[in-house]
């Protein structure tokens, strides 16, 4: 057990090192304590931010909509991880990602709030500065290999002559990769799209046994062609639930089409839906080749291929990314647990909202 004591002290350590910017205010929301980080990400020193209300230092976009710490405890709840801007005492616009607390003494009175923030500036620089490359890439190169795809189809039509086998046969290659090339980039700008969170939402009631086996009818030719069979599991009991069926299902198709990929013939493959703890957890289960654990923490990235798929099924590697793209934008998670050479299991976590 921690004394009193030693748990002052313990704090006031945890407190000053802490590597993000972490402040307390009084019931007026004037500032009490003032960490390190916090005087390096505003540029206030802590002897000046001593007893200054806290929306006079952060300059935060919130502070004239909407005070995270008066809320905090108006509604007697944390608010976690929200995104807002400061401004430096140098008038520089921060990007923050930050926390904010209420604690109440045991009448249940305002006795401190608390703020942890931290800058997602450079995170965020970077992602604009991916997303400008591939965006400008994608957008460049559109046009000339529909270009090409179109002049080698006319080509082929025999619109401008006949042609003998072997100019055929190479035409014919020209214009598969140029189509193989089209859709890669048409993926990519979509992908794009979806990370913006633009994509519109449009949550519809689904019964969930019948979503399930909706999906899996769609997906079973694929899966005979290769012996394959797909059982599935959804709770029957559920009741309606409420969410984007399109979006979805399209997720839950990546990585059924993944699981027979990369599955041997005459495997197995189950899709489940079930409740659990207010969420809706989804799980694709396979008995395929399964994933190098070195592999395992950047499938979802854009483009990353597994060293053993290569050889078993072509791909570019953007299912997953769009996949994780679409579950976050829908507020859930996705992860996945799998060993080389026994089998795979994609994990979706969805916020579970009932049929209003
Ligand atoms: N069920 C699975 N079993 C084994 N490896 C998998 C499975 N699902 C994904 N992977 C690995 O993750 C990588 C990324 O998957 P992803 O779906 O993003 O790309 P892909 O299937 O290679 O190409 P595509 O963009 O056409 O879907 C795959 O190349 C493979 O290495
Ligand atoms: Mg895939």
């Amino acid at each position: 057990m921690v004394s009193n004591i030693s748990k002052r002290k313990l704090f006031e350590i945890l407190f000053k090192g802490l590597p993000i910017g972490c402040f307390l205010v009084d019931k007026n929301l004037k500032i009490i304590a003032f960490n390190e980080s916090a005087e390096e990400l505003t540029g206030w020193k802590e002897k000046e931010a001593l007893g200054r209300p806290c929306r006079e230092v952060l300059k935060s976009s919130l502070c004239d909509k909407f005070c995270p710490l008066e809320e905090s405890a108006r509604l007697k709840r944390s608010f976690i991880a929200r995104d807002a801007t400061i401004t430096s005492r140098f008038g520089e616009e921060i990007p923050i990602c930050f926390s904010s607390s209420t604690v109440f003494d045991d009448e249940g009175h305002v006795e401190a709030g608390i703020e942890i923030f931290r800058d997602v500036g450079a995170n965020k620089r970077l992602q604009t500065l991916r997303n400008r490359i591939i965006s400008v890439f994608a957008h460049d190169i559109k046009t000339p290999i529909a270009v090409t795809g179109g002049l080698a189809k006319r080509l082929l039509d025999e619109k401008v002559g006949p042609l003998n086998e072997k100019q055929r046969e190479y035409l014919k290659l020209i214009l598969k990769e140029s189509t193989g090339i089209e859709n890669l980039v048409n993926e990519l700008l979509e992908l794009l799209h979806i990370e913006s969170g633009r994509i519109s939402k449009e949550q519809t009631t689904v019964n969930l046994s019948v979503f399930i086996k909706e999906i899996v009818d769609e997906i079973a030719p694929k899966a005979r062609e290769k012996g394959i069979k797909i059982r599935e599991d959804a709770e029957t009991d559920l009741l309606p639930i409420y969410l984007d069926k399109i979006q979805i299902k399209r997720v839950l198709i990546n990585l059924l089409d993944n699981a027979i990929k990369y599955s041997d013939p005459g495997k197995e493959i189950e899709l489940s839906a079930h409740k659990k703890d207010g969420w809706l957890i989804l799980e694709v289960k396979d008995q395929g080749i399964g994933i190098p654990e070195d592999d395992l923490p950047h499938v979802f990235e854009y483009f990353y291929r597994g060293k053993n798929s290569k050889k078993v099924a072509d791909g570019t590697g953007i299912g997953l990314a769009s996949s994780r793209a679409i579950v976050e934008t829908n507020g859930g998670r996705i992860w996945v647990k799998s060993k080389e050479g026994q089998g795979t299991t994609f994990f979706i976590r969805l916020p579970f909202s009932p049929d209003p």
